[in-house]
């Protein structure tokens, strides 16, 4: 389609990228699940090698292939960056880009509140290798300026973070991160190209684990990452090619592009009844407190509003009486399904403090806002009175 990046969201989500197969006219995308491609010629074959990061020189499926490519051309468009790249796993896709950008003796500044397996990577792992992390509470990016050194290469962010949906306010942190020479990597997960363009505010790369709403049906696991394509195509060829192998397998891209169609209509639904579970959640007599950056009276809601054209489908609350009120009520649910991941048809309830950031120390998962009581709910697409009746009913 012509001037795609000019039409409306939900007709780039449903079009963008998308390549009529011009032996069949096939209007799904072709699933091309192939591992090699042949070459006619060995001066083709040395011509698609020394032109490996042009469009359409196709050589091996870890480096390249028609149906990742779509899907990486469609997150491009609706994130407003340059390319794509697709990973076999959101872990897959964080692991590379900072493996890829960063070598022994450098730093990272990263805000504290962020997934478990990346904290675990940023925290543990990433010192294995001589590169050195500082968390910080992002929610006041002076802490972030507070904490860059001359060595700084990454400031990493999770907005809205898993699992409090703290804000980190974007547009500084990219402002902070450029002034020391250093690149925005922004986790977008839980907002999803639908609810957030981290490009059009400076950030650098966008990632996501495609796994959650981009997907949206709980079949898949997959990363993927936006940004400018020089750096892209240093990710794809010497991260993915050369050292993690976290490829996306063109099944599982062809998936991600078949649930992909209903993002809009399935972010429109899951939002309007996030609000209204987290309004409901606010009042109930048995809650604590409620995580959610639509409710007007988080304090980070006039940020939301800047910087976020919706605010996501996940709400966190805090039972009264802790991991055990907690506990009661994940046994007790019956339209909620307990398990962990989010952004899927079904409404997932989990407790992170020992499931999705169980690998954080307790004094800094504490730090971070999860405290033991802390549940994290992704809503899904069933009717929002069923679901406020299931927590209600459980509840008592
Ligand atoms: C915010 C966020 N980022 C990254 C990941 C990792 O993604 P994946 O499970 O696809 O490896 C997750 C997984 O839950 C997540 O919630």
């Amino acid at each position: 389609m012509e001037n795609i990046e000019k039409k409306g969201l939900d007709t780039q989500i449903v079009h963008g990228g998308n390549v009529i197969d011009p032996t069949t006219g096939s209007l799904a995308t072709p699933i091309y699940q192939t591992s090699t491609f042949v070459f006619n010629t060995a001066e083709e074959a040395a011509d698609k090698f020394a032109h490996k990061d042009q469009p359409g020189a196709y050589i091996y499926t870890r480096v390249g292939n028609p149906t990742q490519e779509q899907l990486e051309n469609k997150i491009a468009l609706l994130e407003g960056g340059e390319e794509g790249l697709a990973f076999s796993s959101g872990m897959g896709a964080i692991t590379t880009t900072i493996l890829t950008l960063c070598s022994s003796g450098d730093h990272i500044v990263s805000t504290n509140s962020i997934y478990g397996s990346t904290y675990a990577f940023l925290s543990h792992h990433c010192k294995r290798f001589g590169i050195e992390t500082t968390f910080v509470d992002g929610t006041n990016t002076e802490n972030i300026r507070k904490a860059m050194k001359e060595n700084t290469k990454i400031v990493y962010i999770e907005s809205p973070s898993n699992p409090v949906l703290s804000l980190v306010d974007i547009e500084e942190a990219a402002k902070i991160a450029h002034e020391y020479g250093a690149l925005l990597l922004i986790d977008s997960t839980f907002a999803s190209p639908y609810s957030q363009r981290p490009i059009e505010l400076g950030a650098d790369i966008v990632i996501h684990s495609a796994t959650k709403s981009i997907n949206g049906h709980g079949d898949v696991i997959a990363g993927i990452i936006v940004g400018k394509k020089e750096i892209l195509d240093k990710i794809r060829f010497d991260g993915i090619m050369d050292t993690t192998g976290a490829c996306l397998s063109p099944f599982d891209a062809w998936l991600i592009l078949r649930g992909m169609k209903t993002l809009g209509a399935r972010m429109r639904i899951t939002t309007s009844t996030a609000l209204k579970v987290a309004r409901f959640l606010e009042k109930h007599p048995k809650i604590e407190k409620v995580y959610y950056p639509g409710l007007e009276s988080n304090p980070q809601h006039e940020l939301a509003k800047k910087q976020m054209d919706d605010f996501g489908s996940i709400v966190s609350f805090e039972v009264k009486g802790g991991v055990e009120a907690g506990r009661q009520l994940m046994n007790n649910v019956k339209v909620c399904t307990l398990a962990v991941s989010l952004g899927d048809a079904e409404t997932l309830i989990e407790h992170p403090a020992s499931m999705t950031h169980k690998q954080i120390l307790k004094e800094e998962r504490l730090e971070a806002g999860i405290t033991d009581g802390l549940v994290r709910l992704s809503i899904g697409l069933e009717d929002p009175e069923d679901i406020i009746n299931d927590l209600d009913e459980a509840l008592k």
